[in-house]
């Protein structure tokens, strides 16, 4: 093989990936090392996931969270793996996780940098103990600077910025493969997790989510709970050929967001969890879950609403808020997003 052919065929790393942006005046070398690091997080939390019943990781780690669920040993420790590998690098304010109450501020004896890092260290952790998909999501903002020019305190208030004001989002999906998404604004790429060199290699440059899909994602147990634009689309998607829409719909629901959202960005679908008469606000966390999750399906050509308002201005009223979620094919989107108007 040629040397040039050789060069045809080598895959960009994520490092090289980050580079090139830094050079082309995308992200600068602090929020580099964030997403880096980030990353480098996911590969030892995959590990752990991948150890299974062999390193202890199933069960219940006998603690609940703020939203009172029972913490599984892994949330606790994907928790710690994401916390240590961050706080030390200097390019962070502070740190807010799904598992914790409060913002966990810079230790004092590291310096502080400009940017606020937001995970759900695993989602879909259900899922767990019984081998399917788990993931980590992450998003990126800038602490706004007090009127002085000092950074700002890194308090709750600091996080409580719309989703449009991510400079980066992403996931990692822990599944048959190990897959990270990343966005810094400038469309979606997906990174597979080379386990011989350990190393994420560019596998889905440019991800396009196509506009049109015949597949939902809803967790149909809820259907009775439901409000009646919900309600009407999915009839008229499980009416297929034979109701107004004229086609057959294919249903999927994996109960890991990460997976499902996975999917949709692969080949096109439509991701639901709306607010309903239990969850009266919607499931999914806004911070956590919806922000970086809709940043992401937006660069990929989809969209996100809660029904009524795009996602990425919502305007968050704290920092473990729960908000109605569609994503995904945006002509489906619009449709459902039609149907509550
Ligand atoms: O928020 C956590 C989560 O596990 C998501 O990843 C997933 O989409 C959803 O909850 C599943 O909820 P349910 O168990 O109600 O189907």
């Amino acid at each position: 093989m040629s040397p040039d052919m050789t060069r045809s065929v080598r895959r960009v790393t994520l490092t090289q990936f980050l580079i090139q942006r830094q050079h082309a005046g995308k992200i600068n070398a602090d929020l580099r090392l964030l997403i880096e690091t980030v990353a480098r997080a996911c590969k030892a939390i995959s590990t752990r996931v991948n150890k299974g019943a062999l390193a202890d990781g199933h069960g219940s780690a006998g603690t609940e969270n703020v939203q009172g669920e029972v913490q599984k040993k892994l949330d606790v420790l994907s928790n710690e793996i994401l916390l240590e590998a961050n706080e030390w690098g200097g390019n962070l304010a502070a740190l807010a996780s799904e598992e914790m109450e409060l913002p966990r501020p810079i230790p004092t004896q590291f310096p502080k940098g400009e940017y606020l890092l937001l995970f759900d260290p695993l989602d879909g952790s259900s899922n767990i103990d019984v081998n399917i998909s788990v993931g980590t999501i992450f998003s990126a903002l800038r602490c706004p600077k007090a009127a002085s020019g000092e950074l700002c305190e890194a308090n709750e208030a600091a996080f409580l910025q719309a989703g449009r004001r991510q400079v980066a989002a992403g996931f990692a999906v822990y599944g048959p493969t190990t897959v990270l998404v990343l966005t810094v604004g400038d469309g979606a790429h997906g990174f597979t997790l080379d386990r011989e060199s350990y190393t994420f290699v560019l596998t889905h440059p440019d991800i396009r989510i196509p506009e049109d899909t015949a597949e939902f994602a809803i967790n149909m147990s809820n259907q009775r709970r439901w409000e009646a634009p919900v309600k009407r689309y999915i009839d008229e998607c499980l009416a297929g050929k034979d109701g107004p829409r004229g086609k057959d719909f294919n249903m999927r629901w994996v109960a890991s967001m990460v997976a499902d959202v996975f999917r949709v960005l692969s080949r096109g679908g439509i991701f639901m969890y709306p607010r309903d008469a239990k969850y009266k606000d919607g499931r999914l966390r806004l911070m956590y879950e919806a922000n970086p999750m809709s940043f992401i399906v937006e660069q990929a050509g989809g969209a996100a609403t809660d029904g009524a308002t795009r996602i990425l201005d919502l305007q968050p009223r704290g920092l473990h808020q729960r908000v109605a979620v569609i994503l995904g094919s945006k002509n489906e989107v619009d449709r459902v997003t039609g149907y509550h108007q």
